[in-house]
């Protein structure tokens, strides 16, 4: 078992390969990766996470990660670190834009959650408040696959670069 875990959501996949691009990134051999679809019970095994999500129907949570709630909502993650990404689409969804994020982040610093890889907002146009820390900053990464595609490994890059020594990578 390593010492950091990535767990993701995905419908259409786009979810599922930037999380394989970001334990390339950091290191396949540093970090497990896990559906939550299928390994979501894995979670409370480590003290270093990484979680990622898309956001579905106009503002919800993806849909495996809606199941594994009531899950999520009893377990403690005090003294644990958490890094959030999420995946959405800034033009069709303005209003809701990583709306998932948002409540995932809501969720693991409910239940006790330190977080790492604040992400800046310069370069996105939306206007949903929940994937927000504040006015400059998203709670985690996030990515556009859908019209910014050409942009994703460059943030994924930097990203990782900046968690990795948070992580203890
Ligand atoms: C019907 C529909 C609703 C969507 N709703 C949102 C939304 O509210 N907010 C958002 O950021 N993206 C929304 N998206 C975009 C997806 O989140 C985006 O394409 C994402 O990359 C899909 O990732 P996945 O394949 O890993 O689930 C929506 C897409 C569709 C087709």
């Amino acid at each position: 078992m390593k010492e950091v875990a990535l767990f993701y959501g995905t419908y259409t996949g786009v979810t599922g390969e930037v999380a394989q691009k970001i334990v390339n990134e950091l290191g396949a051999d540093k970090v497990d990766i896990f559906n939550i679809s299928k390994d979501g019970d894995k979670m409370e095994n480590y003290k270093k996470l990484i979680i990622g999500t898309s956001t579905w129907s106009i503002g919800e949570l993806q849909e495996d990660w809606n199941d594994f709630m009531p899950k999520l909502q009893k377990m403690d993650f005090t003294g644990k670190t958490v890094a959030l990404f999420g995946t959405g689409d800034q033009v069709g969804y303005p209003d809701t834009f990583l709306d998932g994020m948002g409540m995932l982040y809501e969720t693991f610093q409910y239940r006790g959650a330190n977080f790492v890889g604040y992400w800046p907002t310069v370069g996105y146009d939306f206007t949903s408040p929940l994937p927000l820390l504040d006015h400059d900053h998203f709670v985690g990464l996030a990515i556009d696959e859908d019209n910014q595609p050409e942009l994703t490994d460059e943030r994924i890059k930097e990203w990782c670069s900046q968690i990795k020594p948070l992580l203890g990578i």
